[in-house]
């Protein structure tokens, strides 16, 4: 099958490749990128383990095909820590707070919980688990995962009050 010539950016970088029109984004950023932060947990567009930013939403990169993304802004967990490595703060409050088992759901959930503090910089604990609800983890019971983005809302806020 004909290959499509596309370009978009993934976290700050400019980026081209080839993929046939099936191709889905998950598939590209894993075996053409090595950008393999997403994780496929289902394939079948439940468990948000492949989420990523796209052009400012979160989406499922399993049921978006790369074709889709031409041209697009695409923000994965390799792209949220500082360039000299200073995690964000998402990324410190699971650590902190224990968000994390085996961390296989960890990168599509900080990725959706990023753009979930943007979208209500302030939400309620009520409010974080229907945010997250399209992202599944079978280990941790989700308090501590809730918690985390709990605490790592708070500390952003903080530093923008204090940047004011
Ligand atoms: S791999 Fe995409 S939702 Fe599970
Ligand atoms: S930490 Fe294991 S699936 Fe979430």
């Amino acid at each position: 099958m004909a290959k499509m010539h596309l370009k978009f950016t993934v976290n700050g970088r400019a980026v081209e490749t080839l993929a046939e029109p099936r191709m889905l984004l998950i598939h590209v950023l894993r075996e053409q990128l090595a950008i393999t932060g997403p994780h496929i947990g289902c394939d079948t567009s439940h468990c948000g383990a492949c989420t990523v930013d796209m052009n400012g939403k979160s989406v499922k990169s399993c049921t978006v095909f790369a074709a889709q993304a031409n041209g697009a802004e695409i923000v994965t967990i390799e792209g949220l820590a500082a360039p000299d490595g200073t995690l964000h703060a998402l990324q410190e409050a699971f650590r902190e707070h224990h968000g994390l088992q085996c961390g296989f759901c960890t990168p599509g959930m900080i990725t959706r919980a990023y753009r979930l503090l943007q979208e209500n910089p302030k939400p309620t604990d009520a409010e974080i688990r229907v945010g997250i609800s399209g992202n599944l983890c079978r280990c941790t019971g989700y308090q501590n995962i809730v918690k985390a983005i709990g605490a790592a809302a708070q500390r952003l806020n903080a530093s923008k009050e204090a940047a004011a």
